[in-house]
């Protein structure tokens, strides 16, 4: 079969908005712009970049993600109110390709219990929402909230006056993941069949995993008629998170025999974008996950890896080289220089500053003397960590510890508080708790500690160790990631990590010392 542009598929991400919903994730104005430009250098054709009525943060991270956006399309969520299409606009207006996206409930249960409002008065709202933006913005988004549980008849009209009033992408969300495959299909068809002007738009799907149905439910709705399918790296979203943008564009690539539909998304940057938005928000990949997880392309039986010998076709339906995922490889000695460094880092997609890049390079020298091998994947862990770091105003300095059976577990701590050096000595239950105690000492806060994870870069003794640290205070929460040979000293920098999230956040309401 052949694709067509009636076939193209619209992929539009919404890492940064719905994603940035898990509880967590939230991303900090830099972050967000990695993630932004990895999307558009991906292919991806709407980045769905905040709801600038929200926060100041989230305006600020849609206006700066307009501006550096160089081909995909950017946009803003905005409620059917008349000041947040404003503030989605204003945060717009420089933007390549703007597009505002705003929505209201549509299902009797959200009408009557979340918006108490009448479905006319609701029909109202949109007629009257959709005209405003699309008085300031010509690529306008309407979605009816809750679609997949909306009246059929009511919904055929919501979206009638929706295309009318000018919005030429209409989005039927399954918002609480209750659809399945064949029904949600069938909704599409519904609508493309009965609403008069249907042809004046493009239908999305935008799906919720709660039953673990995001992926089918968003090709099944394609293959009832949508052509935009909303997404998200590692499928991250409220609660079960969001289709997985890797898994459809995937799926759509490898069975183009039975999904005959195209993206333009560059997939060789899908494990990459993975490993950047994992990195950044502390959630890991599960080991099992489809196409990005850390076993996705490992044999262990013995018969597997027999047929993989003879003919990877035997148990493998796609290279991992189609999806990023690089074969280990083995790096520069410690006698590697600097240009050689340069050069691995452009190979493997990083485009560092000087002032990044010698700082990587010097870390990268200490990581050699330690560790026998280091692997692209010790280059990577590495230099996100290194890039995450920024313009923190606590940095890690030095670490010792003092630990083992027979106790006290003592770790002496030394940080740059906003450019002061700082020391302490702290003792606690194991070397973890004693390290965690001694930057409380020096940079004093009230920070529940919610999550502590580590895991191994790559295998042997001497791997490094990538460490997520994720904090909660008055509510909200921040997650810090970390990487060394040292695990423990990979744990002190991701708490480090988190803490400046933090710090940042507190001072947004509040600005002050860093230090009591
Ligand atoms: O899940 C949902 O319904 C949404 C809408 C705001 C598009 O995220
Ligand atoms: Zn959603």
């Amino acid at each position: 079969m052949t694709t067509t542009m009636k076939n193209q598929i619209v992929i539009f991400d919404t890492t940064l908005r719905d994603g940035e919903q898990s509880p967590g994730a939230s991303m900090n104005l830099e972050e967000k712009l990695r993630v932004a430009e990895t999307l558009d250098q991906m292919g991806v054709d709407v980045i769905e970049a905040g709801f600038p009525i929200a926060s100041n943060g989230d305006f600020e991270a849609v206006a700066e993600v307009a501006k550096i956006a160089k081909s995909a399309a950017v946009c803003g969520l905005a409620r059917a109110a008349q000041k947040d299409i404003d503030r989605a606009w204003e945060a717009l207006r420089h933007a390549r390709r703007p597009r505002i996206h705003t929505f209201i409930s549509t299902s009797p249960l959200h009408m009557k219990f979340k918006l108490q409002m009448e479905p006319e008065a609701v029909l109202e709202a949109i007629e009257r929402s959709v005209s405003h933006a699309r008085n300031l913005c010509e690529d306008v988004e309407w979605s009816a909230e809750d679609g997949s549980r909306t009246e059929h008849d009511f919904l055929c009209r919501a979206v009638e006056i929706a295309i009318k009033a000018g919005a030429r992408t209409i989005n039927i969300p399954d918002t609480v993941g209750y659809a399945v495959p064949e029904e949600y299909k069938a909704l599409f068809a519904m609508l493309i069949k009965r609403v008069p002007n249907a042809d004046q738009a493009i239908f999305s799907t935008h799906c919720h995993n709660d039953l673990g149905l995001a992926v089918a439910n968003s090709l099944a709705g394609v293959e009832g008629g949508a052509r935009q399918i909303e997404c998200t790296i590692n499928g991250i979203g409220e609660r079960a998170g969001n289709a997985a943008l890797e898994e459809v564009v995937m799926a759509l690539r490898t069975r183009r025999d039975a999904l005959p539909y195209a993206t333009g998304i560059i997939s060789e940057k899908l494990a990459p974008a993975s490993h950047l938005v994992s990195t950044i928000t502390g959630l890991t990949v599960q080991a099992n996950k489809a196409i990005v997880g850390a076993n996705a392309f490992a044999h262990e039986s013995g018969i597997h890896q027999d047929g993989m010998l003879k003919n990877a076709q035997t148990y493998e339906i796609m290279t991992p080289e189609s999806v990023g995922v690089r074969k280990s490889s083995l790096v520069m000695g410690k006698h590697s220089g600097r240009h050689a460094f340069r050069e691995k880092l452009k190979e493997l997609g990083y485009d560092l500053g000087e002032n990044a890049l010698n700082d990587a390079f010097n870390r990268f020298k200490d990581l050699a003397d330690k560790k026998k091998t280091v692997y692209d994947e010790d280059i990577i862990a590495l230099v996100d960590d290194e890039v995450i770091r920024g313009h923190d105003a606590v940095k890690f300095v030095s670490l010792q510890i003092q630990c083992g059976s027979k106790g006290p577990q003592r770790a002496d701590l030394e940080l740059l508080v906003e450019g002061r050096l700082k020391s302490t000595t702290a003792t606690g239950d194991g070397p973890v708790d004693a390290t965690f105690k001694a930057i409380r000492e020096l940079v004093p806060h009230h920070a529940h500690l919610q999550l502590y994870q580590v895991h191994a870069v790559t295998g042997g003794t001497d791997a490094q160790a990538e460490v997520t640290v994720r904090l909660e205070e008055d509510g909200k929460t921040v997650s810090g990631q970390g990487a060394d040979p040292d695990t423990l000293v990979a744990s002190a920098r991701a708490y480090v990590h988190a803490l400046n999230k933090l710090l940042v956040k507190r001072m947004k309401t509040a600005p002050a010392s860093l230090t009591a």
